[in-house]
C-alpha cells in the first residue's frame, strides 16, 4: 500500500540531530512530544525554545489523511493551486457516506450508487495528483492509517478531528481543515501554536472486565470536554506499555473529546509487534534503530513534574469500566454505580441498541473482547434483549475476524454486521422509528454521544463503553446491568453470570485481507481528466475568489449582528447538509441559518435592507451579492468555535460577505476567515459591540495602509444619521495580509506555482 518506508527513513535519518540540537537549545530533557515537534520544524522555521500556548511554529508534517466528506472541499481547493502531484504522501479514505440500514452486503452497493459522483470524482482527483485512495468499504480512515501508514516518531494532520488516533502507534497527528492540507499538500509550511503538555501517568496494569477505553473515559471525566484544548497528552507508565497497540489508539482517538491538539504513547514492544503484523518489518526495524528518540528522555519519565504542565495519575490495578453519558463524553460513571445514578437522574434503563465500531474502537482485539462475551452468551443459552450491530474497523479486520469465526459468533445472537466505515457514529444511519422520538437509551463503543448525533433524535440517550461491555448491555438489554457482579436468567431459567471477556491483541494466525479496497494513483497523474458535470448539484469546481480591490470598503449592509454561542455549526450546519460538501454554491443555503439575530433572537430571520423585509440568511445575502452590495457579519465572544472546517469561512465570502467583526475568535476559524480573503477583525473595545445597530451602513477605513499590528477604523453611519467610529483590531501578520491583497492564500499558491 506504498507506505513510503524511503519517507520514513529519512525522518528517522534525522531525528537524532534535531532533537540533540533541541535539547541543547532548550538546554533541558525533551518529552515525545517535543522530539516530534523539533523533529518537524519547517527548513526555514529558526529553532528556539518556543513559548508554550504562545509562539506559532511551522511544521513540515509527513503525511496527509482525508476523509470523503471533507476531502471534497480540500481537493477542490487543491485543483486550484495548480501543482501537477501532492507533495508529500497523502490519502483518501470513503468511510463517512455510507448509511447503515440492513447490513453491509445491502448498504454497500446502496451506498456506492447514491455517492457514486462523489467516489468517482475523489478517485480521479486521487488519481491524477499523486494521492492514495481507499475505496467505500475499504475502512474507517484513522484504522486504515494506523494500519498502512501510522509510524513512531512521525507527524501527520488528517480533514478529520480523530487523526490523533495515531498516537497510538506514537505519532504526533492532529486534525485540520480542508485549507491545511490543501497548504500541506501544496508543499508549504503549515502553523500551530507550540502546545502545552499534560502526562497521563498510567500505573499497575488492566484487568478483567477493564478496558483501555476505560481509561480514556476515566480521563475525560477529569479533564472534561475542554481540558486537554491546545495541549498534546503524553501516556507513560508500566501501565502503558501493557497496552496493546490498537488500545493505545483508542486512548488517544478520544483525546479529540477532551479537546486535546493530539495524545501519544512512547514506542515500546507492543508498537514493534503490531508494526510486525501488519507486514511492516521494515519500519519496525527502522525504528528499532532510533527507539531512544521515540520516547522522551529518562529525566522526564523520573520527575514528570517538572517537565509537564500538569499530570494526571491512574493505577489501572484499581480502575473499573465506565459507562460516560448521556449527551456529553465526559460525563463518567463507575459501572458498579449506574444503576443508582441512572435511575436517580431518568435514565432511560432498558437499551435498546448496542453498537460496536467507530474509528475507535474496531479493531481486531475490540471485536475478539467483545466475541468472547457474545460466546458465553450463546453457550450459557442467553440471546440478546437490545439489538445489535457490528462497523469492523477495516476490511483487514473484518477479513480476518471471519476467517477466525468472530462474525460469527455475533451473527448468532442476530447481530447486524455493518459495512466497514462510520455508519451510525457519525449518523448515517436508517434506525428504525428513530423519527418518533422517543426517550431511550443506546450504548456504544464510539467517541462522541452528542444529542441527535447517532439516529437524529434528540431524546435517545446515547452512553460510552468499551466493546466488551457494550456487547454484555446488548444482551442484558440493561443500563444497570454490572456484569463485574450481577447475574442473568438464560433459557433454562438458571442463574449465569459472564466470566471476564478474553481477547488477542493481534490474530494468532496472522491478518488477512482478499481485497483491501487500495487503489493507487497513477505515476503520471498528467493524463487523467477529472470530470465534475456542470449541472451536478453535489459537485462544484472552485473559481478564485476576486482579490481586493486597493481601496477601503464602504457603504456596507450589516447582513446580522449574531448574539452568543456561534460555533461552525451555526455557520455551517452538518446533518442533512453534509452531502453538499463538495458543492459550495449548494452548501451555501445554510450559511449562518443557526446564527440568532441579535435584534430579533430569532434564526434564520435577518431585515434585507433592500426591502424592509424580514428573510432568510442566505437569501439576503444572495439579494446583496445581486445588488453588488458587500456586506459585514457581526459576532460575540468565541466567535466560529467547533469544527475546523472552512465551509464557515468559504460560504461567506462565496457570497459576498467583506468582513467579520466580532469580540473574539476561535482560533482555526480566524485562520480560515484569513485563508479565504476575508477580513476577519476583533473589537478593540468590546462595548462598541452594543453601539451596531440594525439600519446600520458600514464603512472599514485603513486598509489602504493595512498593516501588521495596526488597528484599522470602522465608522457606523446610523439610520437617523449619526454616526459612530472606533477603532477595531486584527492579528493578520505580513503573509496574512498578502492573503487578503489575493483574494485568498490559495491565489497566491497559484502565483507561486506560475512563476
Ligand atoms: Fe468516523 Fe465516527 Fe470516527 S464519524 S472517523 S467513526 S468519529
Amino acid at each position: 500500500m506504498a507506505f513510503d518506508i524511503e519517507m520514513i527513513k529519512k525522518v528517522y535519518e534525522n531525528i537524532p540531530a534535531k532533537v540533540d540540537a533541541a535539547r541543547e537549545k532548550v538546554g533541558r530533557p525533551l518529552t515525545l512530544s517535543e522530539k516530534i515537534l523539533f523533529a518537524h520544524l519547517h527548513e526555514d522555521q529558526p529553532l528556539e525554545n518556543f513559548g508554550r500556548a504562545k509562539d506559532y511554529v511551522n511544521f513540515s508534517p509527513d503525511r496527509v489523511a482525508m476523509q470523503d466528506a471533507t476531502a471534497q472541499m480540500a481537493l477542490l481547493q487543491f485543483m486550484q493551486a495548480g501543482r501537477p502531484k501532492v507533495a508529500v504522501p497523502s490519502t483518501v479514505h470513503c468511510d463517512h457516506l455510507i448509511q447503515a440500514r440492513d447490513g453491509a452486503e445491502e448498504d454497500l452497493p446502496r451506498a456506492k450508487s447514491e455517492s457514486k459522483e462523489v467516489f468517482d470524482f475523489l478517485a480521479s482527483v486521487s488519481n491524477k495528483y499523486g494521492i492514495g485512495f481507499w475505496k467505500p468499504g475499504a475502512g474507517i480512515i484513522h484504522q486504515v492509517v494506523l494500519e498502512n501508514y501510522a509510524f513512531p516518531g512521525g507527524m501527520m494532520i488528517g480533514t478529520d478531528s480523530h487523526t490523533v488516533n495515531a498516537g497510538g502507534l506514537g505519532m504526533v497527528a492532529i486534525g485540520v481543515g480542508g485549507a491545511d492540507a490543501c497548504d500541506v499538500m501544496a508543499g508549504l509550511p503549515w502553523e500551530l501554536k507550540w502546545p502545552k503538555l499534560i502526562g497521563v501517568h498510567l500505573k499497575g496494569k488492566l484487568n478483567g472486565w477493564t478496558a483501555p477505553k476505560d481509561i480514556i473515559l476515566k480521563v475525560s471525566g477529569i479533564l472534561t470536554v475542554k481540558g486537554g484544548t491546545g495541549a498534546i497528552v503524553e501516556y507513560f507508565g508500566e501501565g502503558a506499555e501493557s497496552l496493546s497497540c490498537t488500545g493505545k489508539g483508542t486512548i488517544c482517538n478520544m483525546g479529540a473529546e477532551i479537546g486535546a491538539t493530539n495524545s501519544n504513547f512512547p514506542y515500546d514492544e507492543a508498537m514493534e509487534r503490531y508494526l510486525r503484523a501488519t507486514d511492516r518489518n521494515d519500519v519496525a526495524d527502522a525504528a528499532n534503530n532510533v527507539k531512544n528518540y521515540l520516547k522522551a528522555d529518562p529525566e522526564v519519565y523520573a520527575d514528570p513534574e517538572k517537565y509537564f504542565d500538569q499530570i494526571v495519575e491512574i493505577d489501572l490495578d484499581k480502575l473499573e469500566p465506565y459507562l460516560n453519558g448521556p449527551f456529553t463524553p465526559d460525563l463518567a460513571t463507575p459501572i458498579s454505580e449506574m444503576k443508582t445514578t441512572a435511575e436517580k437522574n431518568g435514565w432511560p434503563l432498558k437499551v435498546e441498541w448496542g453498537l460496536i465500531g467507530s474509528c475507535t474502537n474496531s479493531s481486531y482485539e475490540d471485536l475478539s473482547r467483545a466475541a468472547s462475551i457474545a460466546e458465553q452468551a450463546v453457550t450459557k443459552g442467553l440471546k440478546t434483549n437490545a439489538d445489535f450491530g457490528i462497523n469492523p474497523g477495516s476490511e483487514q479486520v473484518r477479513f480476518t475476524a471471519d476467517r477466525d469465526g468472530l462474525l460469527h459468533i455475533f451473527e448468532e445472537l442476530d447481530a447486524k454486521i455493518f459495512t466497514n466505515a462510520c455508519g451510525p457514529c457519525i449518523g448515517m444511519w436508517a434506525r428504525v422509528g428513530a423519527e418518533k422520538q422517543e426517550k431511550n437509551t443506546i450504548v456504544h463503543s464510539f467517541n462522541r454521544n452528542f444529542a441527535k448525533r447517532a439516529d437524529g433524535n434528540p431524546n435517545t440517550y446515547a452512553f460510552v463503553a468499551s466493546p466488551e461491555i457494550v456487547a454484555a448491555l446488548a444482551i442484558a438489554g440493561d443500563l444497570g446491568f454490572n456484569p463485574l457482579t450481577d447475574t442473568l436468567t438464560n433459557n433454562k431459567g438458571e442463574q449465569v453470570k459472564f466470566d471476564a471477556p478474553k481477547g488477542d491483541e493481534l490474530p494468532t494466525k496472522g491478518f488477512a485481507v482478499d481485497d483491501p479496497g487500495y487503489q493507487a494513483p497513477a505515476a503520471d497523474g498528467s493524463g487523467v481528466s477529472v470530470v465534475v458535470a456542470p449541472d451536478s448539484n453535489r459537485l462544484q469546481l472552485l473559481e478564485p475568489f476576486a482579490p481586493w480591490e486597493g481601496t477601503d470598503l464602504k457603504g456596507l449592509k450589516l447582513l446580522i449582528k449574531a448574539k452568543g454561542k456561534c460555533t461552525t455549526d451555526h455557520i455551517s450546519m452538518a446533518g442533512p447538509w453534509l452531502k453538499f460538501r463538495g458543492h459550495l454554491d449548494n452548501i451555501s443555503n445554510n450559511m449562518l441559518i443557526g446564527a440568532v439575530n441579535a435584534f430579533n433572537g430569532q434564526t434564520d430571520s435577518v431585515k434585507n435592507e433592500l426591502t424592509g423585509e424580514y428573510d432568510h440568511v442566505p437569501a439576503t445575502q444572495r439579494a446583496y451579492k445581486a445588488a453588488g452590495i458587500g456586506s459585514i457579519v457581526v459576532g460575540d465572544e468565541n466567535y466560529g468555535e467547533g469544527s475546523s472546517r472552512e465551509h464557515a469561512a468559504m460560504e461567506p465570502r462565496h457570497l459576498g460577505v467583506r468582513a467579520v467583526l466580532v469580540k473574539s475568535f476561535a482560533r482555526i476559524h480566524e485562520t480560515n476567515l484569513k485563508k479565504q480573503g476575508m477580513l476577519g477583525l476583533t473589537f478593540a473595545d468590546k462595548a462598541d459591540y452594543d453601539k451596531i445597530q440594525e439600519d446600520d451602513i458600514v464603512d472599514i477605513l485603513g486598509l489602504t495602509e493595512f498593516a501588521p499590528n495596526k488597528p484599522l477604523t470602522i465608522v457606523l453611519h446610523h439610520k437617523d444619521g449619526s454616526t459612530d467610529t472606533f477603532s477595531v483590531n486584527h492579528t493578520y501578520n505580513a503573509q496574512q495580509i498578502e492573503w487578503f491583497k489575493a483574494g485568498g492564500a490559495l491565489n497566491i499558491i497559484r502565483k507561486m506555482h506560475a512563476n
